[in-house]
């Protein structure tokens, strides 16, 4: 049944995963009928799509779910969903002790929305945390076919997802509990939705999933799904998240070198800088393997940024096992760094048998040494920008500034452009004549004629 003129709200946390679960929903929402609202109180729906991969994101959820039951209460109409790794991760708990929330499902679950809402109008609470069905290759097409062409593509950026879950198990991480087990879309599926997304103006896709590189569906693997999506035309930029550094090799390096439209950046998390850490949290290489990795991609291509996970305060890790962490940040010198304190996850084997032993103070003052030594570094590389022209995909508008575009360096670093005849989706060479505090900024390089 299609309902006219209703809103939603949603609201998404976590990782790009979740962003892209939530343009989904999105998706199969408004062809429902809804129109998105940013206005909570105005909203006939509302879904909170949650994470759980670490403890800061999942109280966030909590909370807000105290601004939820004041709203039930103003309008006992409204339509309450949980989705995502904390529903799915709590399931029935959250409906029992959340009674304001209607419905509770897992990401293998919001294309039955439409549903789940119909039964919630006919007076049901709902409940829908059941994997997928799958063949045992562990290739499912869990992007449904009506679900490969989108309405439309916002900017001229899309997330295309190639798999999900996880079946490394690493002994912090709730993925696997949350996610289910790794699991490859057919390559036909993924290449239909790539050249939709091109065909309505896409110019830089990021492919999605759990362990990308893991990747492997009717005789494709990683390596011929990206070489493929790579020659795709009209395709300007081409990026992946997260790839594991054990199924990451030299013979993916050399097509990320040689492909232009593969972006020069590579996000290879590394969690800890000693060997004894890596193998209690189950990461299966050493600090060694993960860096001859890198160093043969930096032979090859010196120009490549590098970005990276870190944990701080794993269980037992001493101070001078912290030092090796630091010590492989200065070896590296990461262009983004994301760094977390421990936190011990629901289910998880860390949590079931190791102690969180150390204590919150040095995990925060570790992780503060991290930021402050990445600080240093990233200075020294923006102001190595200075002077230097770099290749900027222009995604917007400044939101105060007039006559000014903003884009992003092929290594995802922002960048201002003093040029208002830009358009979004324009790639430029950009001179870089100034630096923000964070970003760069430039006029675009006058081509010779
Ligand atoms: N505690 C802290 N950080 C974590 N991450 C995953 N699980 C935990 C945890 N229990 C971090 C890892 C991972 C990133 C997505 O989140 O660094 O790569
Ligand atoms: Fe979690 Fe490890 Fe899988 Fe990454 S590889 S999702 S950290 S279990």
């Amino acid at each position: 049944m299609i309902q006219a003129h209703k809103k939603a709200y949603l609201k998404t946390y976590g990782c790009q995963m979740n962003e892209h679960d939530s343009l989904r929903m999105r998706s199969v929402l408004e062809r429902q009928g809804y129109a998105l609202t940013d206005d909570i109180s105005s909203a006939d729906l509302v879904v909170l799509n949650t994470c759980s991969v670490r403890e800061k994101p999942e109280h966030k959820v909590y909370s807000f779910l105290g601004t939820i039951r004041e709203l039930k209460h103003q309008n006992p109409d409204v339509i309450i969903g949980v989705a995502g790794c904390v529903a799915q991760q709590e399931g029935r708990n959250l409906l029992k002790r959340e009674k304001s929330v209607d419905m509770v499902f897992g990401p293998d679950n919001m294309f039955k929305l439409p549903d789940m809402i119909e039964r919630v109008q006919r007076g049901q609470r709902v409940l829908e945390t059941k994997w997928a069905e799958r063949d045992e290759r562990r290739v499912h097409d869990f992007i449904p076919e009506e679900e490969l062409e989108r309405n439309t593509v916002d900017g001229c950026k899309a997330y295309v997802a190639i798999s999900k879950g996880c079946d490394n198990f690493c002994t912090f991480c709730v993925v696997p509990y949350t996610r289910g087990r790794d699991i490859s879309r057919r390559p036909e599926g993924i290449m239909t939705e790539v050249r939709d997304v091109v065909g309505k103006g896409g110019r830089e896709i990021m492919l999605l999933g759990q362990n990308v590189n893991s990747y492997r569906a009717d005789e494709w693997d990683f390596y011929t799904l990206l070489d493929a999506v790579s020659r795709v035309e009209g395709l300007y930029r081409l990026r992946f998240k997260s790839p594991h550094p054990n199924d990451w090799n030299d013979k993916l390096s050399d097509l990320l070198t040689a492909r232009a439209s593969i972006c020069n950046q590579l996000h290879l998390p590394y969690q800890a800088g000693s060997d004894r850490v890596l193998l209690e949290m189950r990461r299966n290489h050493t600090v060694d393997e993960y860096l001859a990795k890198i160093d043969y991609l930096r032979s090859i291509n010196p120009g490549v940024g590098i970005s990276t996970d870190i944990i701080c305060g794993f269980p037992s890790e001493t101070d001078a096992e912290f030092e090796g962490t630091l010590e492989v940040m200065r070896h590296v010198r990461f262009e983004h760094l994301y760094a977390f304190k421990y936190s011990e996850r629901p289910n998880t084997l860390a949590a079931r048998k190791i102690e969180d032993d150390v204590p919150e103070e040095v995990k925060s003052e570790r992780l503060q040494r991290v930021l402050d030594l990445h600080r240093t570094i990233s200075e020294e590389q923006i102001d190595a920008f200075v002077g230097q022209t770099v290749e900027v995909l222009i995604d917007s508008a400044h939101p105060q500034e007039r006559g000014i575009m903003c884009g992003r360096t092929q290594g995802d670093r922002p960048v201002v452009v003093r040029d208002a005849s830009l358009e979004i989706g324009d790639l430029v060479n950009v001179q870089v004549d100034a630096r923000r505090k964070f970003s760069l900024e430039g006029v675009p390089e006058i081509e010779p004629s």
